[in-house]
């Protein structure tokens, strides 16, 4: 992409109605515009991040056997009275009469929905166990929507569904989606701690929540040090065996770890003091086993292959996927703007022409820009006619994590500088050096 051609508002002023720092950072790199409260027009770069967050999502999905559908946004009010849930989830729920005069509701999870589908097709025990997911919007009229999309009330999550035949499939069906959010978060950079937390209005005994460690996070958090030590890692886990997600989820979450919600100060003080920690975080996920709740309620029941029929035993896991931009922003960034962990950057690498209509520099960019766009790479090339520290300002405000920069001076020596954004280092090097550089940071990523 040309910055020339692209449609990147970036804000001079600093915006005033944004409290933390990503919401800020986020308007300035012109990523969003608000709509109305707690509701966001997603703008090209934005969106860009959102569209990587989504893929990663989805390819961990599918990696755990996890299967992806998509449900609508506005459903039968008839459905949550199965459930007994449309009277009580409250005023968080966004009511809708249609022309009819029938009730409406715009979704904001859809437990009910899911099982409607589950028991119209499937009958038999033969049939599980089976993980239903989607990625779509929800809507919660939250009370105080604020801090851009980490609070908004139109929201982008991922929710997915696990229906088996017994209590213990669908522990397993807990543990394995526990361990694909470990893998699934630390792709995109972040570190979210599996945290005991309390089940709200979805119900349920077991129940983990994901948080990201930061300063401007709404929940408060009590941990053992050492938890922040436990890296997932490249680690190959078949996630058929029991054995192998069971023990993973012993080994995240057997520390001390709990928000605000479950906080046992009795059992915090057994954790050496040098190692307890009280911090804030932000939730970018939660798992839930809850049994029979819905099944029951609804009549999804399968044959048992001796006889009889029981109600299937289900769970429910999301992610905050519009909730991730701020929790990512916040755990990295600087007070010059965003750093993109490479996993999720909206372009792989800035280009920056010192001097622009130079004709050795332009081609020299436009060299750079087509060798990486052959090798599947997609650079952002500034080809403005803009001083430098504007366009280095650019650059360092929307975070791609690495930068070259073109000018006359270093091409009579054969070189680039090449600049990460995360440490602020260069080095000038050859450009085809800078190339194969670029393609070795990105090989398994990109
Ligand atoms: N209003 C919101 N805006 C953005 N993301 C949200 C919002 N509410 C929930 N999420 C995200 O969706 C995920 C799954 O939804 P869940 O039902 O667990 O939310 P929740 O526990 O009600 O969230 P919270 O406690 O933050 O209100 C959450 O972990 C969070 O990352
Ligand atoms: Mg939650």
């Amino acid at each position: 992409m040309r910055l020339s051609r692209y449609f990147l508002p970036v804000l001079k002023e600093t915006p005033r109605e944004a409290q933390i720092v990503s919401h800020r950072y986020m308007l300035q790199a012109g990523m969003i515009k608000q709509a109305s409260a707690g509701i966001y027009s997603w703008l090209p770069l934005g969106f860009k991040v959102l569209r990587k967050i989504e893929n990663i999502v989805h390819q961990e999905q599918e990696r755990a056997g996890h299967i992806a559908i998509q449900m609508p946004t506005i459903q039968s009010a008839d459905l949550w009275r199965e459930s007994g849930r449309y009277d009580a989830y409250g005023e968080e729920m966004l009511r809708i009469k249609d022309r009819g005069g029938r009730e409406m509701l715009f979704t904001p999870t859809a437990e009910e929905l899911v099982t409607d589908i589950f028991r119209a097709h499937v009958t038999s025990y033969k049939d599980l166990p089976l993980t239903l997911y989607q990625i779509q919007w929800k809507f919660r009229d939250e009370v105080r929507p604020r801090f851009g999309v980490m609070r908004g009330r139109e929201f982008y999550m991922k929710d997915g569904y696990n229906f088996d035949l017994t209590k213990e499939d669908a522990l397993h069906a807990y543990n394995r989606h526990l361990v694909s959010y470990l893998r699934t978060y630390e792709r995109m950079g972040l570190q979210a701690i599996p945290m005991r937390a309390d089940s709200g209005p979805i119900g349920g005994d077991d129940t983990h929540e994901f948080l990201v460690l930061a300063d401007t996070g709404e929940s408060e958090v009590f941990y053992d040090s050492q938890i922040t030590d436990l890296k997932f890692g490249d680690r190959q886990i078949d996630y058929s065996d029991h054995a192998a997600c069971a023990a993973v989820l012993d080994e995240f979450t057997s520390r001390y770890a709990r928000t605000d919600e479950t906080h046992d100060a009795a059992l915090f003080n057994q954790v050496p003091e040098e190692r307890r920690r009280t911090a804030r975080g932000i939730e970018v996920g939660q798992i839930f086993y809850f049994g029979t709740k819905y099944s029951d309620a609804m009549g999804a029941l399968v044959d048992d292959g001796k006889g009889g029929k029981v109600p299937v035993h289900m769970g429910s896991h999301g992610i905050g996927v519009s909730r991730l931009l701020g929790a990512i922003i916040e755990a990295s960034h600087d007070d010059k703007g965003i750093i993109w962990p490479e996993g999720v950057t909206p372009f792989h690498c800035g280009i920056v022409n010192l001097k622009q209509g130079d004709a050795e520099a332009d081609a020299a960019c436009q060299a750079l820009y087509d060798s990486l766009t052959a090798l599947g790479l997609e650079p952002l090339y500034d080809d403005r006619d803009e001083r430098a520290g504007t366009k280095f300002g650019t650059m360092d405000m929307i975070g791609l994590p690495w930068r070259i920069t073109v000018g006359p001076r270093g091409l009579k020596n054969g070189v680039v500088e090449l600049t990460s954004r995360r440490t602020g280092e260069s080095e000038e090097l050859p450009p085809a050096d800078a190339i194969a550089r670029i393609a070795a940071i990105y090989q398994g990523i990109a």
